[in-house]
């Protein structure tokens, strides 16, 4: 079997962080997105794995390389526009050949991984099967509908929806799919959608099994996604000290500091972590914060929050909380008192509370 992770299209609803980079490589406890797709995908024994990039494609090439590191090989296909799902299947029909295979969304994650999926298709060989969730907004997913237990429809994102069962973005197909991709329209939205061709399936006859989940998973797309992936995947974290901690700072719950990281004066409470060569000097940094490397917080508190690499956050008197920090961005404060800041700041942004 082999893997299909969609990296491709653009990154919208995050702007301004995503306005010049992939959202799939945006981290979550310290770790781009896609990563843990292609961890889920390597856990499940699947080594052989197309990447769909668009064109943030350089820089998601840079961030996975050949794959070694996961031990999988990595295979770039570039789609030229993301004119849809399936139309990314159809992009990627070479590398495919006529292997059963799983399409992951690279902007999805989802606990513990997706190997008992993979087997049940191995072992049941349907002609595609679906993962369901439920969720409390269903128009902004596709949505499906079930008859005792059968698929019967699939919508995308309905205005109205049937039911409250979101498709999660894993998917596993046999090569019928290209058939089924082939035969439909574009969509009101100007996509080939996975949805319409898989009720191009179901009302072709074919066996499309829908398996609903209870775990945990989220498609990242907005802020407050991401920051509840970024919390639930810090709680996965283990202690592990590798920096500097002097005796005048505390270290709470569960703790990951980096290699060259540097606590001075200063409260971690975890979940947390703190990437490499980061520099917290009398601060505090609170439960759910992901500090990326080479970033330096000084007399500042925050928690709850993502702050990507070489940023600097410098006498904000008062706590800093929900908030995703680009990179190498500056937010300097003064002794003046505020009640509380939220941010959504854009790569090398320089913000001056005065
Ligand atoms: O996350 C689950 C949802 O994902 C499903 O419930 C929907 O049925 C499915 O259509 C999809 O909806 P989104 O609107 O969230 O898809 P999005 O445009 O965010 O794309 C998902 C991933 O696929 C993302 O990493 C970008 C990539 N992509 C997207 C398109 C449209 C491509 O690589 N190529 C494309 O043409």
């Amino acid at each position: 079997m082999k893997g299909l992770i969609l990296s491709g299209g653009h990154g919208t609803r995050l702007r301004p962080i995503t306005h010049t980079s992939a959202k799939q490589l945006v981290p979550v406890a310290n770790k781009p997105i896609l990563f843990y797709g292609i961890e889920a995908l390597r856990d499940a024994g699947i080594f052989d794995i197309g990447i769909i990039v668009g064109d943030t494609k350089e820089e998601i090439k840079k961030a996975c390389g050949d794959g070694s590191r996961w031990e999988v090989k990595l295979t770039y296909i570039e789609q030229l526009k993301p004119l849809g799902l399936a139309h990314a299947v159809l992009t990627a029909q070479n590398f495919l050949q006529d292997s059963d295979f799983i399409m992951y969304l690279g902007d999805n994650v989802i606990k513990g991984g997706v190997k008992d999926f993979v087997e049940e298709f191995k072992h049941q060989k349907p002609t595609a099967q679906i993962l369901l969730v439920k969720v409390p907004n269903p128009e902004q997913f596709g949505v499906a509908e079930l008859s005792q237990q059968k698929v019967i429809r699939l919508v995308e994102k309905p205005k109205q929806p049937k039911s409250d069962l979101a498709l999660v973005g894993v998917y596993l197909f046999n090569s019928a799919i290209f058939k089924a991709a082939k035969s439909i329209d574009y969509s009101q939205r100007g996509e080939l959608e996975i949805t319409d061709a898989l009720q191009w399936l179901i009302d072709h006859g074919f066996d499309v099994r829908s398996h609903i989940i209870k775990g945990w998973w989220k498609d990242t797309g907005k802020l407050e996604d991401m920051l509840e992936a970024n919390r639930m995947m810090c709680d996965e974290l283990e202690t592990k000290i590798l920096g500097v901690v002097d005796e005048k700072s505390k270290i709470e719950f569960k703790v990951v500091i980096e290699k060259g990281a540097e606590i001075k004066n200063s409260i971690i409470r975890g979940p947390s972590i703190i990437g490499a060569h980061t520099k917290i000097i009398d601060s505090y940094v609170g439960p759910f914060t992901a500090i990326s490397e080479n970033c330096e917080i000084q007399g500042s508190e925050i928690e709850h929050s993502i702050v990507l690499e070489g940023s600097r956050i410098s006498q904000i008197r008062n706590r800093i909380s929900d908030s995703l920090i680009g990179k190498n961005v500056e937010i300097i404060g003064n002794e003046r008192r505020i009640k509380n800041h939220q941010f959504m700041v854009g790569d090398s942004s320089r913000i001056e509370l005065i």
